[in-house]
């Protein structure tokens, strides 16, 4: 087993900065992933960890060691490429053996290893099958063997899901991750699906044209995003322009820039991680769940007068618009209440001082 420290790594290709000023740790026995949209680098940083890559500049660690220059047969890492890159007209076996032949071992005890790893993705049945005969969850079974038939300390995959439907995709994911306990092996796992990511891994790293812009377990990234790039991405999210007016130890007194003037909100229990003396461009940040609903005014911090726009039913939530003082704001509701959703009701909209974030705009947009 191996942790992994990536230590201000640029990956340049030309003039394309593909990775930049990465830093990261992965820990040992780790279920790790790279979040982001495509082309922000994720295969880059990979492959630079596989050492299909070498970086620019900055260093690649395992544990202590130096690993930057050293090629890929030499690292012990496991790699599960977007596209399988099996050898279609070989057998599931030799698929599976290829590497343990490229080095050198014994015949009696490469058939055992290749043996005990089908069976461990379930395709013992399927040894003598040639690759191009099979189902895509089998292709990617095979993949993910050819990986950990060599018993690497790193495992890495590269979207590995992206070419199955949702059905399989559900079923690969249980499975990869029985397996990762199982091998208890340091795994980096690359998706730009934040479903994927907030409910398999340890810890998320969310990358955006080459940077890294934050690192943390599902929760804290979906909970407290560091930005507006963050918050878009994972999630729904309502975002508007605000500035800040005063600060006290319990509140901050926010000016939010609406669609029909300035409106003062005010915010609470906020770990305030902006500078208030230079804020740049801030946003208020609320998940459409936290957003309460009252069908009368009532009294109350951050209470807005709206109405219902559109409604769309998923059976066990219901989403909403709603227009809230020339802003479109995203609700959504347990299906739990009695009361009936309809398009053009008046509400009364609260946005609740502890779940409101004060975040930088770096994206240069709001929703
Ligand atoms: N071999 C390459 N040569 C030139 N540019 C590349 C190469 N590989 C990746 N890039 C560029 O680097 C950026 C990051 O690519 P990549 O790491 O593949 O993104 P992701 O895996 O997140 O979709 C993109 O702009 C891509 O076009
Ligand atoms: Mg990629």
């Amino acid at each position: 087993m191996a942790s992994i420290k990536i230590e201000n790594v640029q990956k340049a290709f030309g003039k394309v900065i593909a990775v930049d000023h990465l830093n990261l740790e992965i820990k040992d026995g780790e279920f790790f992933t790279f979040l982001g949209p495509s082309g922000c680098g994720k295969t880059t940083t990979l492959r630079m960890i596989a050492g299909f890559y070498y970086p620019t500049k900055g260093i690649v660690r395992f544990g202590d060691k130096d690993m930057t220059r050293v090629p890929p047969e030499k690292r012990n890492t496991g790699m599960v490429f977007q596209n399988y890159a099996l050898f279609p007209h070989m057998t599931v076996f030799e698929n599976v053996a290829f590497g343990l032949k490229v080095r050198k071992i014994s015949s009696g005890e490469l058939k055992k290893r290749v043996q005990d790893v089908l069976q461990k993705v379930r395709l013992n049945q399927y040894s003598d099958r040639q690759v191009s005969q099979l189902s895509g969850g089998q292709q990617q079974r095979v993949a993910l063997a050819r990986a950990l038939v060599i018993e690497p300390e790193i495992l890495l995959l590269d979207e590995p899901l992206s070419n199955l439907d949702a059905k399989l995709r559900d079923e690969m994911r249980s499975e990869i991750l029985r397996l990762q306990r199982e091998y208890k092996i340091t795994t980096i796992y690359v998706t730009h699906d934040q479903a994927e990511a907030l409910s398999m891994s340890d810890r998320i790293a969310v990358f955006n044209f080459g940077v890294c812009h934050q690192i943390g377990t599902p929760s804290e990234i979906y909970n407290e995003p560091s930005n507006d790039f963050v918050a878009g991405f994972i999630g729904e999210i309502n975002l508007f322009p605000a500035r800040i007016e005063k600060k006290t130890n319990e509140q901050v007194f926010l000016s939010v820039q609406t669609g029909a003037g300035p409106k003062e909100m005010t915010v609470k229990n906020h770990p305030f991680n902006v500078d208030p003396d230079s804020p740049g461009d801030l946003a208020i940040s609320i998940r459409p769940e936290a957003i309460i609903l009252h069908y009368r005014q009532v009294d109350g911090a951050n209470v807005l007068k709206g109405k219902i726009e559109e409604v769309y039913f998923f059976g066990s939530v219901i989403n909403l618009i709603i227009s809230v003082e020339g802003m479109r704001l995203k609700a959504d509701l347990l299906n739990n209440q009695s009361i009936k959703i309809k398009k053009g009701t008046e509400v009364f909209v609260q946005l609740p001082e502890d779940h409101i974030r004060v975040i930088p705009m770096v994206s240069g947009e709001s929703s």
